[in-house]
């Protein structure tokens, strides 16, 4: 059994979720309570580890009244265990699982990343997603938000690991070709390979479009 997994993201009219020097505020302060209402829904919120470096976000609940207890586990995708000890996603408002890949699990930086959050070891050089998704699901994550970046979710929508997907498009146009997109890693060769998806539901808030899509034959429908 795999967890639910939402993933939501927030992007530039030209599918950027950040500029080429990694700037990525992007939604409007509406859409902000949006994304904490979907937070203190789920029961864990996950980040590929250049999110990490790049942003040092807290992922928890902080834009609507919420305890403690509100906050999701959170889950950072890290095959070396690079995440800093003094970032925010290590502090005590939320538990926190590493997800590190076997060829690094002995390392000094680990064992000490695991006075501060729970290690999950797979894969050999990088993180087995399906394992790490069982793994969450045994852990008592039932839903899951997938809050980028673009390797990641290419990782995870390519393996059939999303379930939907929540999409804020913001009016704004940034460009640049090394600036992320919603979806980067190694892509597909043709369009018959891509990933087909359903138009759930669409409105604005604020200044920003809302997109829900229902992702086609993922692997835990
Ligand atoms: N606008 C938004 O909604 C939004 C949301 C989130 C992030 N962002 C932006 O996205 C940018 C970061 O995106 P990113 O693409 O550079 O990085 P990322 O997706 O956050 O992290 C990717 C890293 O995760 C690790 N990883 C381990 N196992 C993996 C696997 N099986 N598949 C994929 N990755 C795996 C890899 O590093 P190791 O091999 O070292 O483990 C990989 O390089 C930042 O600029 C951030 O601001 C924007």
């Amino acid at each position: 059994m795999k967890p639910y997994v939402i993933l939501n993201a927030a992007m530039t009219l030209d599918g950027k979720i950040a500029t080429k020097t990694g700037s990525s505020e992007i939604s409007c302060k509406e859409d902000l309570i949006r994304v904490h209402k979907l937070r203190y829904e789920v029961d864990g919120i996950m980040v590929g580890i250049n999110t990490v470096l790049e942003d040092n976000p807290k992922l928890t609940v902080s834009k609507i009244p919420a305890k403690k207890e509100d906050n999701p586990i959170r889950v950072v995708v890290d095959s070396k265990g690079k995440t800093p000890l003094n970032y925010k996603v290590l502090n005590d408002m939320a538990p926190t699982i590493i997800a590190v890949a076997n060829d690094y699990k002995e390392n000094k930086k680990i064992k000490e990343l695991s006075k501060y959050a729970d290690i999950f070891p797979s894969g050999e050089k990088q993180v087995n997603l399906v394992e790490l998704m069982d793994y969450l699901y045994k852990k008592g994550i039932k839903t899951l938000m997938l809050e980028g970046g673009s390797t990641l979710n290419f990782s995870m929508i390519k393996e059939g690991l999303i379930n939907e997907i929540r999409l804020c498009i913001a009016p704004m146009v940034v460009g640049g070709k090394d600036a992320k997109t919603l979806f980067d890693g190694e892509g597909f060769d043709y369009m018959k390979d891509s990933v087909k998806l359903e138009l759930k539901n669409s409105y604005n808030t604020g200044k920003d479009l809302i997109l829900e899509y229902k992702v086609l034959n993922s692997k835990n429908d």
